[in-house]
């Protein structure tokens, strides 16, 4: 058994287990649980999406595809980029892959080769950091500062810790889990960086259009960029349209970079099942109606999170800028694990542990907010009621 595992490459002997799935593993049966662990809501994908997935499947599109995507999903997302960003897109510069988090996956391989590293500004999503172990290559902490509950990065923070290893920046605004919502100076020095280092961006806007600062959409390097410049967007469907378990996302790139895609796609999924391409066309034609709800949703659970912990004097809090998180840090509840299983334990609501987003998380917890608000606001009067028990 032992040789097995010491016979495996070492990033797949050493790939870490996620702390948001140990969290879900332990707290999963427990009876009357409300969970708010995961990044994804409570409700199912819109049925307009759902049927053009079915239509598509009866209709015999079972066949092998275009490994970066059928033509009509990539006019539609061009389209789509055009209705939020104010410009034409071309359909050449998006490649369709079976998720974000593929997405990010194909993105380190064109990037990261062995022992090389991408920086990644944490508290974060610990998925990025994992890909790049699998890899060979090595993700590089890169702290944020935290004051009041409030997340914050520059640009010196991130060279700072750049080494002759250093291949790419990992952005991820708005931010899983903190909620940073960079602005577009900080963008501005982020990409100024990027181009006197000659080092890759990976851009996570995923959340772009959960922002709660009056805007429609979060500050992207999509208002700042040159189409050459080194810059990488990872997107997915899940989010906005409620399609987590569809695995279905898209990149968007520099068009030269067309062929090394079309390979890397190739030789990993060779690209994704029409049907599930025709429920993207779906959600980007007709879905809208569907985001603005999920949003107002989402808006609404930020403000359900804010008034439970008002005025509690065990947690550090400041409502997000943007994504759907509250990340929070309870006074004298021991460590972040503890106190995930202590709420799934004691108050029945499943949480993320901030460690499970790195060091920097430690004392801190993750709850999504996208959900009904008779349920949030049953879950949040559990974990207060826990809270204000003493429990800790
Ligand atoms: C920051 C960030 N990027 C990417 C993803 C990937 O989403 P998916 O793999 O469901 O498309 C997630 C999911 O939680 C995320 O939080």
């Amino acid at each position: 058994m032992d040789d097995l595992v010491a016979g495996l490459q070492a990033g797949a002997r050493n790939a870490p287990p996620s702390g948001i799935i140990g969290a879900v593993r332990y707290g999963r049966d427990k009876e009357g649980l409300i969970p708010l662990w995961a990044g994804e809501g409570d409700l199912p994908t819109p049925r307009i999406i759902c049927e053009a997935a079915a239509r598509s499947l009866y209709d015999g599109e079972t066949f092998y595809t275009h490994e970066r995507g059928i033509p009509e999903l990539r006019e539609a997302l061009a389209a789509y980029y055009e209705g939020l960003y104010g410009r034409p897109f071309d359909p050449d510069t998006f490649f369709v892959t079976g998720s974000g988090m593929q997405a990010i996956q194909i993105c380190l391989a064109l990037v990261l080769g062995e022992g090389d590293e991408i920086l990644v500004p944490t508290p974060a999503w610990p998925n990025v950091s994992g890909a790049a172990t699998v890899r060979g290559g090595k993700a590089v902490p890169v702290p944020m500062r935290e004051e009041g509950g409030r997340w914050s990065l520059s640009a010196d923070d991130l060279a700072a810790a750049m080494t002759p290893r250093t291949r790419a920046i990992f952005i991820n605004s708005p931010a899983n889990p903190t909620g940073w919502t960079a602005d577009i100076e900080t963008l501005r020095d982020i990409l100024a960086l990027a181009r006197e280092r000659g080092v890759y961006i990976v851009a996570d806007e995923i959340y772009t259009r959960f922002v709660w600062t009056g805007a429609d959409r979060s500050a992207s390097f999509l208002d700042i960029a040159e189409p050459d410049d080194p810059i990488l967007y990872v997107n997915t469907f899940s989010k906005n349209w409620a399609m987590t378990g569809w695995r279905v996302g898209w990149i968007h790139a520099p068009a030269a970079l067309r062929q090394a895609l079309e390979s890397l796609i190739q030789y990993s999924t060779s690209g994704v099942s029409v049907p599930y391409q025709r429920a993207g066309i779906a959600a980007l034609t007709h879905g809208e109606p569907f985001v603005a709800a999920n949003i107002a949703r989402a808006r609404r659970g930020r403000e359900i999170v804010a008034a439970a912990f008002e005025g509690n004097n065990r947690i550090t809090y400041a409502s997000p800028d943007g994504a759907f998180y509250a990340f929070f840090k309870v006074e004298g509840l021991g460590s972040s694990r503890e106190a995930a299983f202590r709420l799934i334990d004691d108050a029945r609501v499943g949480t993320a542990p901030g460690t499970a987003f790195g060091d920097t998380g430690e004392g801190f917890v993750r709850v999504c907010f996208v959900r009904s608000a008779d349920s949030l606001t049953e879950a949040m009067r559990r974990m207060v009621r826990f809270l204000e028990s003493g429990a800790g």
